[in-house]
């Protein structure tokens, strides 16, 4: 079915999302703002990047409707290994309960667990199932997860997760759990689309530079194609994760980036080129390798 602007996945999400990760508290409203003037009406968020007041007061004054922005955030699950209390049932409802505070929201559309980083992952899902049940989120999902740690809760009996938010571009391009999500039915959204680049996160602590060898091989494929298709490579990365079925995320502080991610509807990607990127596959993570983990597979199976 062919894509357009203002196509939807099965939740209601737009398929374009505008990410938040790595903006500063004092930067997020004007980025936020900026994000909706440029056409965005998919917000990702989370509990973990600090700036859910800046979200919320920028939704709140566009004037745009409530139910023309679908909104996502995440609870963090705690972690060990970070010294980090792992959250149990009823911190997790509160959790969200202090996020819809700060977001000034009555709702959010879809509530994630933000990685499967703790072993009372079954018992906070079942919070989500609770938060879904009484109305404070539409949809509920998780991130990070791979096809064991989805078994674990639906050998569990419990609801399926309606959505799995994981790193997706050419060089992580997760074949293995996105049939799975295809074969049950999990919608996919794709995070860090843009990590091949060099321009990635390339601010000082913003990490992007960890591992940038790995990626210096694609980078001549990505600059010859995207040239040839006369897109920018940006453009082209996006463009990839949609032709593969993904809801993508997209990060920028800056208007003009804003409006060219927002734009990948006037081209596609040929088959050939498509498969010349599915090429470039090295099952490699790089968005949280600056603290030196893969989120999927940090904690153990339960069993
Ligand atoms: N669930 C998870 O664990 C998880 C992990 C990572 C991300 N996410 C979500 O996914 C969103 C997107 O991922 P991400 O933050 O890793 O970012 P991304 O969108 O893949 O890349 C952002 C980086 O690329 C730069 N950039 C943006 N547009 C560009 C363009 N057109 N040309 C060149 N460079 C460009 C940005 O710099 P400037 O800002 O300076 O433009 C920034 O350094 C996040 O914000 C977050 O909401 C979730």
């Amino acid at each position: 079915m062919e894509i357009t602007q203002s196509s939807k996945n099965k939740l209601g999400m737009p398929l374009v999302g505008y990410g938040t990760y790595q903006i500063s508290k004092e930067e997020s409203e004007q980025s936020v703002k900026l994000a909706l003037e440029s056409g965005f009406r998919h917000i990702d968020s989370a509990e973990a990047y600090n700036n859910e007041e800046g979200t919320g007061a920028a939704i709140k004054n566009s004037g745009i409707a409530r139910d023309e922005i679908f909104i996502t955030t995440k609870v963090f699950p705690g972690n060990k290994l970070w010294g980090m209390q792992e959250k149990n049932y009823e911190d997790t409802l509160n959790t969200l309960k202090s996020q819809l505070q700060l977001l000034n929201l009555d709702y959010v559309d879809l509530y994630l667990i933000h990685a499967p980083l703790s072993e009372l992952r079954l018992e906070q899902w079942r919070a989500l199932v609770e938060l879904k049940k009484i109305g404070l989120t539409k949809h509920i999902g998780v991130s990070n997860y791979d096809e064991i740690r989805i078994r674990e809760i639906l050998d569990a009996g419990m609801d399926k997760p309606e959505t799995n938010q994981i790193e997706f571009h050419p060089l992580c391009a997760q074949v293995k759990v996105t049939e799975f999500m295809k074969q049950n039915g999990i919608e996919p959204i794709a995070y860090s689309s843009l990590a091949p680049l060099s321009d990635w996160r390339k601010e000082e602590g913003q990490g992007g530079g960890v591992l940038s060898e790995k990626k210096e091989k694609a980078q001549s494929l990505i600059h010859t194609i995207s040239k040839d298709l006369n897109v920018s490579e940006a453009k082209l990365l996006l463009r990839w994760a949609l032709q593969k079925g993904y809801a993508i995320l997209t990060k920028s502080t800056k208007e003009k980036r804003m409006k060219e991610n927002f734009d990948l509807f006037s081209f596609s990607i040929p088959e050939k080129e498509m498969a010349q990127l599915d090429g470039l596959n090295l099952g490699q993570a790089f968005a949280w390798a600056a603290n030196g983990l893969n989120p999927m597979e940090v904690a153990p199976p339960l069993k």
